[in-house]
């Protein structure tokens, strides 16, 4: 039994992170949180008062962008600690529209690619399965209902202490997969030999069981 490539990809908010967690956990892989790459991009931009809309100036602030994942959650840039800054919604809007240039995909695909290359990993995000790591033994496309993304996304902000509203959280939402399907580059979209996951109607334990035994078969099969 070997250590696998494990490729989570969908919408913003359906619950990726969490199940992708767990399974690293259960698994004892390594998880690798991509959006939190695009997210780090967004924030350097906005402190360097740079346009999101400024594709030229976005790429040239690529090369004073330090990323370093920790397996404690910690996401450094430059060596600042910004897990907690990144998740505001400026930044989950300025990270959907940087991640549309071609030149910030092939600066953090580069390193996802070498953070992933000994296996033994699982890594969420949008083009996962389909261009990051095609040949990743297990891809699941992990989709629900924008209402209940939506719902999910507002008990996690309240329990976090932001401020939230709920409408206001759903056309973020729908915005953000509009922009996500449908940029030039890499849009969001199923891989074939991904395994559609919906994951309206199912607890956190139900989808962690499901992505779990499918690892679990790949692993022996491997
Ligand atoms: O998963 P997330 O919400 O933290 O991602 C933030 C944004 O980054 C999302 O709107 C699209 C982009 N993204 C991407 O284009 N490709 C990835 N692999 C991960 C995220």
């Amino acid at each position: 039994m070997s250590k696998i490539s494990i490729a989570i990809d969908g919408p913003s908010a359906a619950g990726k992170s969490t199940i992708a967690k767990r399974v690293a956990s259960a698994l004892n892989y390594v998880y690798i949180d991509t959006g939190a790459m695009y997210r780090c991009v967004a924030y350097h931009v906005d402190k360097h008062h740079v346009d999101f809309d400024d594709e030229e100036k976005v790429v040239a602030l690529l090369e004073s962008c330090h990323i370093e994942l920790k397996q404690d959650g910690g996401v450094f840039l430059n060596g600042e600690d910004v897990r907690h800054e990144i998740r505001h919604d400026r930044i989950s809007k300025g990270a959907s529209r940087v991640s549309r240039y071609e030149k910030v995909r092939e600066f953090l695909v580069a390193k996802q690619r070498l953070m992933a290359k000994d296996g033994g990993v699982i890594l969420d995000g949008r083009d996962i399965g389909s261009v990051v790591l095609p040949d990743a033994q297990l891809k699941i496309y992990q989709v629900a209902s924008v209402e209940t993304r939506a719902q999910r996304r507002y008990q996690e902000n309240l329990a976090r202490g932001l401020a939230c509203d709920y409408e206001q959280i759903k056309q973020d939402i729908i915005q953000r997969d509009e922009q996500d399907m449908h940029r030039e580059h890499s849009p969001l979209k199923k891989a074939d030999d991904a395994i559609l996951l919906d994951t309206s109607f199912l607890t956190i334990e139900e989808v962690t069981d499901k992505v779990l035994a499918l690892a679990k078969t790949k692993e022996q099969e491997k």
